[in-house]
């Protein structure tokens, strides 16, 4: 049965179930704020015992009420819960947000599930338990026990936290922070984080979505979530401590943070860092998207302009640089000595006139793409003249391109950064703010711009199954050397040059065919782990005789140093020269098989610079993790050696084959030189 939404944010219809005339009770707070919000819609109190509530008249129980009420918000003790929760199903209400506590968060998923039995067999969308309420600003529905005022705008904000959402709501009501809706979810028993993203997604009332979150339950429907609009999403438990006590508090399974950072990625979230980032982006992506890179920096101050710069340059964002266009098109707008080679630098003593006329010609240009206005306080302007002719500019060019604000001063330029936010211009007194801000807005044009498709897994061939499935029968799970290197080369991981031999003869024959020389020669042997402890590896033969002469010594002194040993053969694997690249699979609780990509060696184990993706996903997706691991200019080219990106994409894709087969892979090293990647060596283990 489908859950329908609506009902919870744009009901007809409230029954607030433990309202109470005690205004210490939570259940009287929830009833004030549907009043004092200015909720338009039928207000019913239900409680056993009281007649009225602020002038509203008390329903003793639902059963005394007309079928149909669209939403309910119960706020009695968890014992009594269930009871009303069997009442609104016979009533026919259409959503129930659950404020009480005392759920799965202490333990008690039996009773929490129930809740969601009674809930799916009857249609019914519940939100929480262990919530605050929800608020949704264009029907002034304010069903929450936090601040009666929310600043209206187009934010929805969910939140796993419910504290932390009350917190907010008064924060960004003095931020001026624009919300449309604003959900606690708790424990999401039911109704998560997708089910709201989805219904946002399709509500006009709501441009930008903001996710506070602590973990999630089901990643394989979090990875279908449909990001349409930009969706800033903060994710705590980075750390190991902070994992820990986020599984405590909402009782969320917290798997891998680098998991999630993929993850996010993959399905085209923002994440940022800090509450303060979280909702500055918000606030930015209300900008109209840029058609292409080049920016402007306008400033009446060299210092600010050069911050701006190299700011710029941290966050990857492209100023315009072309000196004789620039000087033709904003010498005008300047004193002989103020500079037009980006930054704009119309001059300490630049009136409001001299920032007209440099916005004016900055909204107008084609070329110029984005705007970055930093303007330092002096006595000769006044700040909120500044800002004025910002946001004027910016609306007579039709909001065509985004524009961001740095402004340096003192009280009054406090007020015309306020002033600013309000026009939904992001603007800041740090530089980095401003360009963090500028730069999400690329990032999500980016993102918006990515053609939609829905990566499938290929299945690996039947070849595989059947190695597999020998493996599995001789009670193994992790496969051989050979093994492990038929397997991908099978799936289409590129491996060296390489073969198996049981006898000198069939080496020299399998290395002069393939023409592997130099070569590396390993012993095969189910029960030798260690191979290089007992000289079990060769490296750099160089021709057939030194072959031969090599497997038989091997061999002998194998046959006597570990007579228990079965050796099968060897393995033969061509040397090649590369950058270390490594590549794995692992299995997380909450996403499943998660592919990892890093350079290996010392970067992998000092540090841990490596990048995840959710299994399935496409080649674009496996660019991406390419060109996000901090070391990505050694791939790039360094000491004479490039990697062959298209190779490791290749790998990255192929090695999914696998992941239903496998719990964990680590190819180590991925070779990678400017003719392909080699997956040198790799340790697969069987699910
Ligand atoms: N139908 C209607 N009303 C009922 C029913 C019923 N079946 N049963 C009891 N009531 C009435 C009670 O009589 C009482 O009204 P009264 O004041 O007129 O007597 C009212 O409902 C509330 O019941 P109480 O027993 O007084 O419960 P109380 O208000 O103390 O606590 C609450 C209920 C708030 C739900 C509590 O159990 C709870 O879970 N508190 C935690 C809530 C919370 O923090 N949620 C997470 C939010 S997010 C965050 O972290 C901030």
């Amino acid at each position: 049965m489908v859950k329908n939404l609506n009902r919870a944010f744009k009901p007809k219809r409230v029954a607030i179930i433990g309202a109470s005339p005690d205004p210490a009770k939570i259940g009287h707070q929830v009833i004030k704020n549907i009043i004092e919000g200015g909720y338009k819609g039928e207000i019913i109190p239900i409680n056993p015992k009281a007649d009225n509530i602020l002038g509203v008249k008390v329903h003793k129980s639902l059963n005394d009420v007309p079928e149909g009420v669209d939403l309910a918000v119960i706020a009695i003790p968890a014992p009594l819960v269930q009871a009303a929760m069997e009442e609104c199903a016979r009533r026919k209400v259409g959503a129930v947000a659950i404020i009480t506590s005392g759920f799965a968060e202490v333990g008690k998923a039996a009773e929490e599930l129930k809740l969601k039995k009674i809930a799916d067999e009857n249609g019914i969308a519940l939100l929480g338990p262990n919530i605050f309420g929800l608020a949704y600003s264009p029907e002034r529905l304010n069903a929450s026990f936090g601040p009666k005022d929310i600043y209206p705008g187009k934010i929805a904000f969910i939140t796993q936290s419910g504290a932390l959402g009350i917190g907010l709501m008064g924060w960004t009501a003095m931020k001026k922070i624009g919300l449309s809706a604003l959900v606690s979810i708790g424990n999401k028993a039911d109704i998560d984080e997708t089910d709201l993203i989805e219904y946002f997604n399709k509500d006009n009332n709501v441009n930008v979505q903001l996710l506070y979150m602590e973990g999630i339950k089901n990643g394989t429907k979090f990875m279908q979530t449909r990001i349409e609009k930009p969706t800033v999403v903060l994710k705590v438990g980075r750390s190991t401590r902070g994992a820990q006590a986020a599984a405590s508090h909402t009782g969320s399974l917290s798997g891998s943070d680098k998991i999630y950072d993929g993850a996010f990625k993959q399905i085209g979230m923002l994440r940022a860092s800090t509450f303060i980032e979280a909702f500055s982006w918000a606030r930015a992506l209300s900008q109209p998207l840029p058609k292409g890179e080049d920016t402007v920096i306008i400033t009446n101050g060299g210092g600010i302009g050069v911050a701006t710069t190299d700011e710029c340059e941290v966050q990857g964002i492209k100023i315009l640089d072309d000196p004789q266009w620039l000087e033709a098109k904003f010498r005008p707008t300047m004193p002989d000595f103020g500079s037009t080679k980006n930054p704009i630098d119309v001059t300490g003593g630049a009136g409001v006139d001299g920032y007209r006329r440099a916005l004016k010609i900055a909204f107008a240009e084609e070329r110029i793409k984005s705007v970055i206005v930093l303007y330092c306080e002096t006595a000769v302007t006044d700040p909120m003249d500044i800002a004025a002719a910002v946001n004027a500019a910016f609306q007579e060019a039709g909001r065509n391109k985004p524009v961001v604000v740095a402004m340096v001063g003192g009280e009054r330029t406090r007020d015309a950064l306020v002033y600013l936010n309000e026009k939904f211009i992001p603007a800041s007194s740090l530089v980095d703010v401003s360009i963090s801000a500028l730069k999400i807005i690329y990032t999500w044009a980016e993102i918006k711009n990515r053609p939609q498709t829905k990566p499938v897994l290929e299945q690996a061939p039947a070849e595989v199954h059947k190695i597999i499935a020998a493996v599995k029968g001789q009670g193994r799970e992790i496969l051989m050397e050979h093994e492990a290197r038929q397997v991908m080369e099978l799936c289409g991981v590129p491996t060296p040059q390489w073969g198996f031999a049981q006898s000198s003869a069939e080496a020299i024959k399998i290395a002069d065919y393939k023409n592997m020389y130099p070569l590396a020669m390993k012993i095969a042997s189910p029960d030798i782990v260690h191979k290089s402890d007992v000289g079990g590896v060769v490296l750099n033969i160089r021709d057939g005789k030194e072959l031969k002469d090599r497997y038989e010594a091997m061999m002998t002194r194998l046959q006597k140093e570990c007579p228990k040993a079965k050796l099968l053969g060897v393995n033969l694997i061509q040397m090649v020269n590369g950058i270390e690249c490594i590549v794995g699979i692992t299995t997380d609780a909450q996403f499943g098989s998660a592919v990892m990509f890093g350079l290996g060696g010392v970067f992998v184990e000092a540090l841990k610079d490596v990048t995840f993706r959710v299994v399935p996903f496409d080649e674009a997706e496996a660019g991406r993790m390419i060109g996000e691991i901090k070391a990505k200019k050694i791939l790039d080219g360094f000491r004479g050696m490039k990697a062959d990106k298209a190779s490791i994409i290749k790998t990255l894709t192929a090695v999914q084959k696998l992941a239903p087969l496998v719990k964990e892979i680590d190819i180590n090293p991925l070779l990678t030189n400017e003719n392909g990647s080699y997956a040198v060596d790799a340790r697969i283990v069987l699910k």
